[in-house]
């Protein structure tokens, strides 16, 4: 039955792959011939994505043509728009956490660049032991393994990076530039738009690290939060007013993060100089926690390591490295 379910879904995938690659009517019988299946076996995988929200149009002359497909990550969606790429991503419909799965298949080998992703989440985290909300077919949650040959110490920067490169997805696929929150939020209108959770394991006594799962979470097409975040939270949606494809973006995050799988670490330089112009934390006055206080400073600039330069009232400055700070003017704090 398992094996049933995963050759049906794999022929669905390949027959909604070909129709989209294709943007015109495909005859049942090139489809058959392409995947070596029965023109019947065509026909349930057409019946099926109906059921599943696809629009296609049959004629017995010409054959299927795609007009229209409901806003679903799903594994034939990918691989038209990725192609070859796509045999390392995994989507699922509804998972606890795209970090939590991606984890397990690191543990059991998998290569640098699986991604895992989902159209919900029923327990995504977020950094500081929070839970991220991650509502049906309303956002883009989605994790990246990395394999780097790079110090643990490293690894926060790798997060700032992620931030960076998930605002280039964000410019090129919805054409809107989300600023950076120290450390690795992203902001629009002044609400957080998405964030990024970097989980990595090393090895005990050497320190070299194994794995690092970078998972990140982007609000699209919500129309309101629940009271108790809406005057922090946001979405693509709410900021624009316009429908933004989540198939469209995941692929964009996911082209960015090769990019980045690439660039880590020799191209420091250039991130750095997007983190700094992004950042909506410079200028600002923000607290954080430090020894059992909330202390009060000024967030004055972005040290070559990532670090956010504070200084405080009576002068003396410092740099924080990691934790987390609140910004005056930003998710409501006045
Ligand atoms: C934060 O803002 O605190 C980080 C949020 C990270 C959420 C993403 S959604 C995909 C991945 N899976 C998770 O459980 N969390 C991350």
């Amino acid at each position: 039955m398992v094996f049933f379910y995963g050759v049906m879904k794999m022929t669905k995938d390949s027959v909604l792959s070909i129709l989209l690659t294709a943007g015109e009517c495909v005859s049942g019988e090139s489809m058959s011939r392409e995947l070596g299946i029965s023109r019947a076996a065509v026909n349930a995988a057409v019946q099926t994505l109906r059921q599943e929200g696809y629009v296609i149009s049959s004629s017995t002359r010409t054959g299927y043509t795609l007009a229209s497909s409901p806003d679903k990550l799903r594994d034939g969606e990918m691989a038209a728009r990725l192609g070859g790429r796509a045999e390392k991503v995994v989507c699922l419909d509804s998972v606890g956490s795209t970090n939590d799965y991606l984890k397990l298949l690191a543990k059991d080998g998998a290569p640098e660049g699986t991604v895992v992703a989902a159209n919900t989440q029923t327990a995504g985290r977020g950094r500081m032991g929070r839970s991220f909300l991650s509502p049906e077919n309303e956002g883009v949650y989605l994790s990246i393994l990395l394999r780097p040959d790079c110090a643990p110490e490293s690894v926060p920067q790798l997060t700032a990076w992620v931030a960076v490169a998930m605002r280039r997805a964000l410019e090129s696929s919805c054409g809107v530039s989300p600023g950076i929150k120290w450390v690795n939020d992203l902001v629009l209108g002044g609400r957080k738009l998405g964030g990024i959770l970097t989980e990595m394991a090393a090895e005990g006594e050497s320190g070299h690290i194994e794995y690092i799962v970078a998972g990140i979470g982007i609000n699209v097409g919500q129309t309101a939060f629940p009271e108790e975040l809406s005057a922090m939270a946001t979405s693509l949606y709410l900021e624009t007013g316009k429908h933004f494809s989540r198939c469209a973006l995941a692929c964009a995050m996911i082209r960015e993060l090769d990019a980045l799988t690439a660039a880590f670490p020799l191209e420091k330089a250039a991130y750095l100089e997007d983190y700094r112009a992004a950042c909506v934390t410079l200028g600002r006055e923000v607290t954080f926690p430090a020894g059992g206080q909330t202390r009060s400073a000024r967030a004055e600039g972005i040290d070559e390591d990532f670090g956010l330069s504070v200084r405080f009232a009576d002068g003396h400055a410092e740099t924080l490295r990691s934790g987390e700070v609140s910004v005056r003017g930003l998710y409501g704090y006045v």
